[in-house]
């Protein structure tokens, strides 16, 4: 049959996002199965960091610090690279944790085909699997720059133990799904975040690029779950309380991981004490006066509009099937301030 021809021949990301199209969800678990890397075997961890090279590109004022010279641009951009690894290492690694609540809770309450809930097992197990390759890379900076982790995670963001986490679990407990769109939000972020590596791949430390280009690999064929999880709460019957939670919870989403991202970035400032550690921190700390020369109004509009990474978590209009999704499913999704997209200055072109 043609139509059934047409689905074997696809080769790559399936968006499967009914929860009835069983065919579809039987065929993206083979390709999950298929094509899964190994995280030790599938990513060069030999090549080592190479410290002249960026980790990711910054715009024209530096994410917040106008006027950075290049040295600083060059630091900057390794300290956005190691923070974008320890959100994402940090939001997965949080996930298999939030599993019961966000995930087996809704299962045993809606019962579902054996393809969603294998398709679910994979999609906590290949999270998970991501946090540790990104925290391995971490373990390598640390290494190669002769400082210890703990001292390293002093500087980056940590949702374990958050008011953050605990709002999201608790919002999973009196019968919502923040959780979910907060999974969305990560996944549709992550996969930007690639792109923009992909782009300037050059320039970006070969190690650096390879991590992200297997993460991309497993998003992208999984990245339809959160969607799917979604797609089957709004296929159920529902009862005043599903329909508020159905209105509120991408807002509630949003309220508790803005605040979260802004607190955990304020950690930057932290860098001063391990200044005498290694000369990145040292330039790192250099970099201070130049945010602190910014007005509130204006690194106000940076962080929400324009400063990007950042921005990309704070301002869902960055995330397009996001919002779209979250419309079509009758959330109530404010008004948040149209985006700027930036000139990359890094990496200069000469
Ligand atoms: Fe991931
Ligand atoms: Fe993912």
């Amino acid at each position: 049959m043609l139509w059934y021809s047409m689905i074997i021949k696809r080769s790559f990301v399936i968006k499967a996002t009914d929860p009835l199209n069983y065919m579809e969800l039987a065929h993206q678990i083979s390709l999950q199965k298929k094509h899964a890397w190994d995280l030790d075997d599938d990513i060069p961890w030999q090549l080592g960091v190479d410290q002249s090279k960026y980790l990711l590109p910054l715009d024209d004022q530096s994410i917040a610090f106008p006027g950075a010279s290049a040295e600083q641009q060059l630091a900057l951009s390794q300290f956005m690279g190691l923070v974008v690894n320890a959100t994402i290492s940090e939001m997965e690694d949080a996930l298999p944790k939030l599993k019961y609540s966000g995930w087996q809770k809704m299962i045993d309450e809606y019962p579902v085909g054996p393809e969603i809930v294998e398709l679910g097992e994979m999609f906590f197990e290949e999270e998970a699997k991501h946090a540790r390759a990104f925290g391995k890379y971490l373990d390598i900076f640390c290494t190669t720059l002769g400082v210890e982790r703990e001292e390293l995670d002093g500087l980056l963001p940590k949702a374990f133990g958050s008011n953050f986490q605990r709002a999201i679990t608790q919002n999973a407990y009196n019968g919502g799904h923040a959780f979910w769109w907060v999974v969305a939000s990560v996944e549709e972020v992550s996969i930007s975040i690639y792109h923009q590596i992909f782009r300037h791949r050059p320039h970006i430390d070969p190690l650096y690029y390879q991590l992200h280009r297997r993460h991309l690999e497993e998003e992208s064929r999984h990245a339809n779950y959160a969607f799917l999880m979604l797609n089957l709460i709004n296929q159920k019957p529902s009862g005043f309380r599903a329909v508020m939670h159905r209105k509120a919870d991408f807002i509630i989403s949003q309220l508790a991981g803005a605040p979260w991202v802004i607190t955990e970035m304020y950690k930057f400032f932290e860098v001063k004490k391990l200044k005498h550690k290694h000369p990145l921190f040292e330039v790192l700390a250099s970099c201070i006066p130049l945010y602190e020369k910014m007005s509130k109004p204006e690194l106000i509009r940076r962080m929400f509009i324009a400063a990007p990474y950042v921005s990309w978590l704070l301002n869902p209009q960055w995330r397009k099937l996001h919002v779209q999704i979250a419309r079509e499913h009758g959330a109530i999704v404010p008004p948040f301030p149209k985006p700027i997209v930036s000139p990359v200055l890094i990496p200069l072109v000469k």
